[in-house]
């Protein structure tokens, strides 16, 4: 900040900032009082729209260094060297709390990544779980409308919740992972992040590989129980905020060790699981997780409307050697975050300095819309032109998918030779320890026994029998209990 007088927007010098001008004293304020008609103007105007989903976050910039040679699969350059470093921007957040909720809750934690690329901003906006709780991004919006504020009540209610849980049996994995150890995570320093998702890699020659990224977090795994949380999200609403900036602040700087899970485009066809299915892991014995980097947070944001809450990630963004897979979720998300960006921020979203590219520049025809800030100058704005304007590559980012036939239709995502909705609930099931296991069952009974409805609650325990019968059991019985 500047020195000098305190002024208005206009910068011209306040006089009074303690008393507006009235006629006379006494006397009702008069309009030509600018300062306090600006001032109460601006400020009904300081929230813009909070995200419709994560809209409970914090973030920090860092840096990401490649630590093995990956030039094999990807001819990303970011990726192109070890040692190579790369300046990122990670934003993490709860899904169904508005702006002002607590951190300690049940919820899966955002895990959002921006590469600042030199070949352009590369997000990765994962979750802390490798999965998720649906397959397809048309039943999204229904998906979030349980888990959000019901419309008669004004509150989350288990009814809604669990109604679409046990309709939706895909969600079951999802559902064992959410209410197991790891579903309320002690701070965002102690929780792996994962792209969930399968992305395409291609290299320099063009061949496809199909990849999962994951986030192992070096600070270990540290978890709160659902009695710890409810003390902490009462005491300290911020506790996730306020760990990640003070450890910062403290110069111990979080990082997580990257890793991706590679399959040659070869297998995808085959293998016994879809792979393009986010209701489902690869597990490790089929594709063993490769250490390619290292992610660390080290600069904690100076203003956070203007770098949290007006950033912007979207898995659209690619760089070349990175694309989508045909995954119907990541298609959808294809679509819906830019949308979601230019209702929220604003056509010009992407010229906030959180947003825009760090290591090389935007150089589009799109001009103007609100809030334009006339970057471009006098330069011509379209394209082609022959005033030496940019121009294409002719070079896709990513390679196309082929083998595509049969009728448009709504297609249910395909099956492969071991897929149903509850095999690998009941593999997670299967690994937990007995504790584990009985802070599992606690933690749904819980749940389940608010439910109103008898048929709901005896859906929802049926798609837990499907996973194991064990499972089902233990969780009849627990719910009994607890509804007497
Ligand atoms: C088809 C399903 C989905 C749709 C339509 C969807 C849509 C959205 C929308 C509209 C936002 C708000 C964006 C904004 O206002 O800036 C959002 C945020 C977010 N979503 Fe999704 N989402 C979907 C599934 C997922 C999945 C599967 C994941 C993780 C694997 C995920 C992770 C996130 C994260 C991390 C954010 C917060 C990004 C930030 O920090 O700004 N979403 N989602």
């Amino acid at each position: 900040m500047t020195q000098g007088p305190l002024t208005t927007e206009a910068g011209a010098p306040v006089a009074d900032n303690q008393n507006s001008e009235t006629a006379g004293v006494g006397g009702p304020v008069l309009v030509q009082d600018q300062l306090l008609l600006e001032k109460l103007a601006h400020f009904n105007r300081e929230r813009i729209p909070e995200r419709v989903v994560h809209a409970r976050g914090a973030g920090a910039y860092g840096t990401f260094t490649v630590t093995a040679d990956v030039t094999p699969y990807t001819r990303a350059a970011f990726l192109s060297e070890v040692g190579k470093q790369t300046e990122v921007f990670l934003r993490f957040s709860t899904v169904a709390g508005n702006l002002g909720a607590a951190d300690a809750v049940r919820d899966p934690r955002g895990f959002a990544v921006k590469f600042y690329t030199e070949e352009g901003n590369y997000d990765l906006v994962g979750n802390n779980t490798p999965v998720f709780f649906i397959r397809d991004a048309i039943k999204f919006p229904d998906f979030i409308h349980t888990q959000k504020r019901d419309p008669y009540t004004g509150s989350q209610e288990a009814d809604n919740v669990w109604d679409f849980w046990s309709l939706s049996p895909e969600s079951t994995h999802q559902v064992t992972w959410l209410f197991g150890d790891r579903g309320i995570p002690a701070s965002y320093r102690h929780m792996d992040g994962f792209g969930s998702h399968t992305f395409q890699w291609s290299n320099e020659a063009g061949e496809v590989f199909w990849v999962k990224y994951h986030f192992k977090t070096d600070q270990g795994i540290k978890n709160l129980t659902a009695e710890e949380a409810e003390v902490l999200a009462g005491k300290d609403p911020d506790s996730h905020q306020r760990d990640l900036r003070e450890a910062i602040e403290r110069g111990e700087f979080p990082s997580w060790t990257v890793g991706v899970q590679i399959m040659p485009a070869a297998d995808a066809a085959t293998y016994r699981f879809n792979p393009f299915d986010l209701t489902k892991v690869w597990p490790h014995a089929d594709y063993p997780v490769i250490e390619i980097g290292r992610l660390e947070l080290n600069r904690n944001p100076r203003n956070i409307f203007a770098e949290v809450e007006q950033s912007i990630f979207s898995p659209a963004h690619f760089v070349p050697g990175i694309g989508p897979s045909p995954d119907k979720m990541l298609q959808g998300r294809l679509f819906a975050y830019g949308d979601a960006h230019r209702y929220r921020v604003g056509i010009n979203a992407d010229h906030l300095p959180v947003n825009r590219p760090h290591a090389t520049e935007a150089r589009t025809n799109s001009r103007d819309g609100f809030l334009y800030d006339g970057r471009h100058g006098g330069e011509k704005n379209y394209e082609p032109n022959s005033f030496g304007g940019p121009q294409q590559t002719g070079r896709p980012l990513w390679q196309p998918l082929d083998g595509l036939t049969g009728a448009t239709g709504n297609h249910p995502t395909p099956v492969h030779a071991e897929d149903n909705d509850f095999v690998q609930a009941g593999n997670l099931y299967r690994l937990m320890t007995e504790p584990e296991k009985e802070r599992l069952i606690a933690n749904l009974a819980g749940f389940i026994a608010k439910v109103t409805r008898q048929d709901i609650v005896e859906r929802a325990i049926g798609n837990f029998r499907n996973a194991d019968a064990d499972f089902g059991k233990r969780l009849e019985t627990a719910v009994q209990e607890l509804r007497g």
